[in-house]
């Protein structure tokens, strides 16, 4: 199907404060049934924004269908994928709007305690939102909702944004992900059931409440409803944050954000996929096509594929947990083994060697992160191999 060249449509859900209060959405909602509020998230097609997509009304039906007398929800505000920034904005901006979807989310699945885990590098945020938080606690406390929220801490690692490995590291542990199952809606952190949540999806979850499921599904496709925060960096005279309606084609991405010369999109982050310019025109942006957690890299013709790639797997090497050997070992093979092709010494069929080793990490590595490094070193080999060897 030829898809329109039209530009992508701009919307603005999350930044707009006019006429919204987060703690009167929390009031108006909390008189309500939690199973209404469920079916109207399953309704809307809201999909978590951290990067997995999973739906947000069927997380959050599964922690209130658990029988256990205490319950918690977090948000995940760890953003830790290279080139994303926007859980930083949404937090700097508009942070009532995350902690009433949280607070939403807690009055729904029956939790009394909700946290933010913050990012340790954003830790200039923490005065601030905890000042934010102190007001708006008070505010759920006057309207008699048995529901506060803490902040917590994150120190700096990549995996401590993996769900599992948060809770690790909320509990004082090493951040290291859990063996699963049991999901986090079973045994989360401290073993209750527990709703995770990215920021920007606890902030849809408030506009959902506040607007109605039918505002939200009426934009997007069938397969990703809505719209979503993307984070632009790169060769783009546009880099920063753009809220947009989901379903476009990266052609029409880059007739918005491209400088005239985009020759790939790196679509998800370091973790996300390679799209070469031959291919912008058939890949749709979201669910049905190439999925993504908001990080938008581009790169035109003055950037060597190498370089990227090369800086993508000693990100992930530094960042491995080391928990499990094929990620461990697999990232500083991989590594190594570009370095190898690029200075001459294995020839260019290396590369298929190499291919057959992210693919083994995809099947066989413990969590996401050694799961996704596939997605990068496939792609970027792929569609440009000529820059990758000697
Ligand atoms: C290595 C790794 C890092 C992750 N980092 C984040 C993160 O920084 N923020 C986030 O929301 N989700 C992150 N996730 C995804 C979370 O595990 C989880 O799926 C998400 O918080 C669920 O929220 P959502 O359903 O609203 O998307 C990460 C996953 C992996 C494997």
């Amino acid at each position: 199907m030829e898809i329109e060249n039209t530009r992508p449509k701009r919307v603005d859900f999350i930044f707009n404060k006019e006429g919204i209060d987060p703690l009167k959405v929390v009031e108006k909602t909390i008189q309500r049934n939690p199973d209404d509020i469920i079916l109207d998230m399953i309704d809307s097609g809201l999909k978590g924004r951290g990067g997995a997509g999973f739906p947000t009304g069927l997380k959050w039906k599964f922690t209130k269908n658990e029988d256990s007398p205490v319950k918690y929800v977090i948000c995940n505000a760890d953003e830790g994928e290279p080139g994303t920034f926007k859980d930083r904005e949404i937090l700097d901006q508009v942070p009532e709007k995350v902690f009433s979807g949280l607070s939403i989310c807690g009055y729904t699945v029956g939790a009394r305690e909700g946290f933010i885990y913050l990012r340790g590098e954003y830790n200039f945020l923490l005065k601030s939102l905890n000042e934010k938080l102190k007001r708006f606690n008070d505010g759920l406390k006057k309207m008699g909702l048995d529901f506060t929220i803490q902040m917590r801490s994150g120190s700096g690692a990549y995996i401590c944004g993996e769900e599992s490995a948060l809770f690790e590291s909320m509990e004082g542990y090493r951040g290291e992900p859990r063996n699963k199952p049991p999901y986090p809606t079973v045994a989360g952190y401290l073993g209750k059931p527990t709703a995770i949540n990215n920021v920007e999806t606890l902030v849809y979850a408030c506009m959902i409440c506040q607007f109605g499921p039918e505002k939200f599904r009426e934009i997007g496709t069938r397969d990703s409803r809505g719209s979503k925060v993307f984070s632009v960096s790169g060769d783009t005279p546009k880099a920063g944050i753009h809220e947009l309606e989901l379903g476009m084609t990266v052609q029409q991405f880059v007739e918005e954000f491209g400088d005239g010369d985009t020759k790939a999109v790196q679509v998800g982050g370091a973790s996300g996929g390679c799209v070469p310019r031959k291919n912008f025109k058939d890949t749709i942006i979201g669910y049905e096509g190439i999925p993504t957690g908001g990080s938008m890299m581009l790169f035109n013709s003055s950037r060597s594929m190498y370089n990227v790639l090369h800086d993508y797997l000693e990100f992930f090497t530094e960042e491995s947990c080391g928990q499990c050997t094929p990620c461990r070992v697999g990232c500083q093979q991989l590594l190594k083994g570009i370095e190898a092709v690029k200075r001459g010494e294995r020839p260019p069929a290396y590369l298929e060697d190499l291919k057959k080793l992210a693919a083994t990490m995809k099947l066989s590595a413990k969590c996401g992160l050694g799961q996704s490094v596939a997605n990068p070193f496939v792609s970027i080999v792929n569609n440009f191999r000529e820059e990758i060897i000697y």
